[in-house]
């Protein structure tokens, strides 16, 4: 994996970040998801990007940004109190901690908001991820995205004491 980087700080999102946060968005699907879904999935998936809604979501939901050095690099979300609803890091800088960083502080804020547990529909992809961080596989989802069918995983992990 690549050399050690200069650890990432967060912030919130500003309305000024979309066309970063889609650039990030895209770049993630395109170069970390090739595995596990079909060319035509990503293509489906990454013009999310393009939808009015792709601002609009991260305006009302809780959105953090992790930065590097000042630059956007990853960027995750919190819908209501106790669903993640977005996760997309940076293929350059993706195995540095950088989602872990976000996660953990989404399960903070989500501890902060009353929340008891905290769900997301997890992509193939991140499944990994999620399930080392104590997120159990509830159910099996197919949703479709510009008309290409797409599997996720519905995980849930209980808030313990001091999230
Ligand atoms: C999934 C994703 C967000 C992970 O981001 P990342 O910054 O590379 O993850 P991190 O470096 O913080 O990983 C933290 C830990 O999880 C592990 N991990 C990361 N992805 C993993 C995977 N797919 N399977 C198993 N473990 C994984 C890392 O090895 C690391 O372990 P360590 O703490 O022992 O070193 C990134 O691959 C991504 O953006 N994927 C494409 C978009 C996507 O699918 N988003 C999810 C939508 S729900």
């Amino acid at each position: 994996m690549g050399q050690t980087l200069p650890k990432p700080g967060l912030r919130p999102f500003l309305p000024d970040d979309v066309p970063v946060l889609a650039a990030i968005f895209t770049a993630s699907i395109e170069e970390l998801t090739g595995e596990d879904y079909s060319e035509a999935q990503q293509q489906a998936w990454m013009e999310k990007a393009e939808d009015e809604d792709f601002g609009r979501h991260l305006a009302s939901d809780l959105t953090l940004i992790a930065t590097i050095e000042g630059s956007p690099v990853g960027f995750a979300s919190l819908r209501g109190k106790d669903h993640i609803q977005m996760l997309y890091v940076h293929p350059a800088v993706a195995g540095q901690g950088v989602a872990a960083m976000l996660v953990d502080a989404l399960e903070k804020l989500a501890g902060g908001r009353g929340a008891q547990s905290l769900s997301v529909d997890a992509s193939d992809t991140a499944q990994g991820f999620f399930a080392k961080r104590g997120y159990v596989a509830m159910q099996r989802n197919s949703i479709t995205v510009n008309d290409e069918w797409l599997a996720n995983t519905t995980m849930k992990k209980t808030l313990g004491a001091g999230q």
